[in-house]
Order: C-alpha cells, then structure tokens, then sequence
C-alpha cells in the first residue's frame, strides 16, 4: 500500500471507502463553491521568507488555546453527521483528539450524542451550539453540555439559515439513509462502511432524537431543523447565552471586521474567523484573505482563531503568521476519520504536526507562537482591492 503522507492522500481513502452522499456532504460548499475552493486556493498563493543558518536545534509547536496547553495550535472544528462518516464517528474523533492533546467540538448536529461521548472520553470536549427558535431546547442543549463537563462553548454565528449545497439535495442526504435504488447500489459498493454501521446504534442525530417531543424519525426530524435555526438571532442573544453559559465561549463564523469589533466587545473569549468552510456565503472571501485585517483590528482584544482550507501544516504556519492565535479544522480531520476511523484522525493530526514543525524550521523560527508578519515573504497581503462597479473597473484600467 502506498504510503499515507498528506491530507490528499487520506482524502482519496476517505472517497473510495465512503458512501457517495456522505463524502459529499463534507466534500461540498454552496452555490457555485467557489469560497469553498478560494479557502484552499488562497493559502497557496501566500509565499513564506526562507531563513538560513540560524539555531533551528530546539523547537516547539506547543501552544495553548483559550488558556489550555495544546500539542499545537490546531483543535477539531465542530462538524454535523461526524458518525456517518465512519460508525460511531464523534466518539472516534474526540478520542483521537484528547490522545493527541488538542480540543475536540462536538456539532449539535451530531450523530453520537453529549452525554454519549462524555462518557467515552477521558478529558472535556467543547460543544457547539446553534441557537433554535424553540430557545428552551437551546438552553437545554446548554444545560446537558454543561452537566457533561464541556469546557468551552462555540457559538456558530453563520448558519441562521442554510446555505444551499447542490450535491447534498441531489443526493437526497439524510441520516440514517433513504433506501432509494440510487442508494442501495451506492451502499452495496462499500460493504465496510455497511456492516461497520450495521454494528453500531448511533445513526441518527443524537442530540435531538429522543430530546425533543414529536421528533422521532427522520423526515419528522429533517421539517424541525428546516424550521428551527432561528433566523432572528442578533448580537444580544449573546447576552441570552452569556445568562446560561458562564464558561469561555467562542463566537464562530465572524467574517468582516466590522463584526470583528462587536463580537469583541461581547466579553466573548474568543472569535473564529470563518465562513463555514465555504458551506455558507457563496462569494465571501477566502478565510485567509479576512484574517489579517481582522486581527489587527481586534487581535490585542480577543483571541483570534481562523478556520477555512487548512490543509497541511504549512497552511497553520501562515494562519499564525498572519494573526491567529489558534486553528481550526473540518475536512482535514474528517477526511482522516472516513480513512481509517480514529487511526486515521491521529494521522491526520500527525501529518500537519510534522509539516508545521518543518516548516516552521525552514522559517529559520523555533516557536510556533513567535510567528508574525516577517515570516510572510512580500509583507502582509491585505484583501483583494473591490472593484465594485464599471466606472470603478475603468478607473482601475486606467490606472487611476
Ligand atoms: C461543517 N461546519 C460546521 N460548523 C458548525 O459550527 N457546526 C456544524 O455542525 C458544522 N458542520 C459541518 C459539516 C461539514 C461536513 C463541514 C465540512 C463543515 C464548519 C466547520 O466547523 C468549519 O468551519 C469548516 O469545516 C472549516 O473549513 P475546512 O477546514 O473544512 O476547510
């Protein structure tokens, strides 16, 4: 077999070992999926200063996150249906994550459950919310956190409505599948996948089935969701959440400086630059590109972390040089997980460790948290100049 050497190479196992619906349903972005594309695509045209002859002999990827050491900066980004990518998923991911020492956040759209992988884990997970209309099950799913040891709420701020993904309504997704002709014959080529799901009970989602009066099935469960996410939250539901959460907290998904500076002042912990792995705004820039005008603008306020494309260990290298303070990943560690269940998260975790380590060397740098804006070779790229209408176009020509 060949050897497993990047994040690629974890994604073609996690394709060929997968049913098609669910590696879509994390394959995918919006609309066109060009942010989802331009989140990878940006980091590469990000270039770093090549440092020579200077003492590399002692260094450390080592950080902490939210005041907690880290094996390095980079935690488990929350991500939905985790379980139907390899049986039993969530327990699988959280576990890996807590051998590695790196945070684990559990989706509210997950198929195991809180209290579930509490009690298959050693150390606190975080959980993330999204904020129902129904604000009692909200307080709930809070509440059942809190009691399960969770040690640090992300609140995602970029989903009060769902942003379209072709793939998944071709696909007809759902959880636990729709036994369709189309799927039948796409189960019947994954026959591991099958009896690994066979094995286990968790297939539906486990924070909400048995939770929640009158949803009980699938199609009952899917009309409650469409209906749920509510799309009247503002910034004083922080304050709604803050009544019923007094732990550190997260605000996830903010995407524009001028959020930046109020979610900065929330008294929240932290903020995630990010839009939802290009899942959400078709259109918004690359993650990267928001990040560094955002953590100057709040950096010395709140603690930034970004999400968006990482795919490799050089791309946390230039996340950090470029102002976060911490990372965050989805299809990295998920691709991993559908590779090889919770071996293939560790690698997965292991492989960007090695390259942020080499890289960082090759930066002439010995500490992960000393990287800055003189490692970026050409100096800080600021976002793509907006050109937003013709006559600005021609001033643009003409070179005005
Ligand atoms: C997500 N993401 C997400 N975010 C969230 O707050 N709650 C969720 O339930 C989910 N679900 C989800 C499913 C899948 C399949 C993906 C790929 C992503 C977004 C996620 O937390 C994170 O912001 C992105 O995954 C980061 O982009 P990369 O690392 O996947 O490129």
């Amino acid at each position: 077999m060949a050897p497993v050497l990047t994040i690629a190479d974890l994604k073609e196992m996690h394709r060929r070992h997968t049913p098609k619906m669910f590696f879509d349903y994390a394959d995918s972005g919006s609309y066109t999926e060009g942010t989802y594309r331009e989140n990878e695509t940006a980091f590469s045209a990000i270039k770093l200063r090549q440092r020579v002859a200077r003492n590399i002999d002692n260094r450390s990827v080592a950080s902490t996150i939210l005041g907690k050491p880290a094996t390095m900066p980079v935690y488990l980004a929350p991500v939905g249906l985790t379980g139907m990518q390899w049986a039993d998923g969530e327990i699988k991911a959280a576990r890996a994550a807590e051998k590695f020492g790196v945070p684990f956040t559990l989706s509210t759209m997950s198929i195991c459950s809180i209290e579930d992988v509490a009690a298959h884990t050693e150390k606190p997970f975080w959980f993330q919310l999204y904020v129902m209309r129904d604000r009692g099950f909200a307080a709930d799913l809070i509440a059942r956190a809190k009691a399960a040891g969770c040690s640090a709420l992300v609140l995602t701020l970029d989903l009060q409505i769902l942003g379209q993904r072709h793939k998944d309504l071709r696909n007809g997704l759902s959880a636990p599948p729709k036994m369709t002709p189309q799927v039948i014959s796409d189960l019947m080529m994954h026959p591991s996948w099958c009896m690994k799901m066979l094995g286990t009970k968790r297939r539906q989602f486990g924070n909400i089935v048995g939770h929640v009066k009158g949803v009980d099935d699938m199609s009952s469960l899917s009309d409650w969701t469409a209906s749920q996410f509510d799309p009247t939250l503002d910034w004083s539901s922080i304050d709604w959440v803050r009544k019923h959460w007094d732990g550190p907290l997260i605000l996830k998904g903010v995407g524009d400086v001028d959020d930046a500076r109020i979610a900065a002042d929330t008294g929240a912990d932290a903020i995630t630059v990010s839009n939802h792995g290009g899942r959400q705004l078709d259109g918004a820039p690359a993650s990267i590109h928001m990040l560094p005008e955002i953590a100057e603008a709040v950096g010395d306020k709140i603690e930034i972390h970004m999400d968006g494309g990482i795919r490799s260990g050089q791309d946390v290298v230039k996340a950090m040089a470029l102002g976060a303070h911490a990372t965050s990943i989805g299809r990295a560690f998920v691709h991993g997980l559908g590779a090889m269940g919770e071996a293939g998260v560790t690698r997965a975790l292991e492989i960007i460790r090695r390259e942020m380590d080499i890289t960082m060397a090759l930066c002439g740098e010995t500490d992960i948290n000393a990287l800055g804006a003189h490692n970026v070779w050409g100096g800080v790229p600021r976002s793509a100049p907006v050109v937003n209408t013709d006559n600005e176009r021609a001033l643009h020509a003409v070179g005005a």
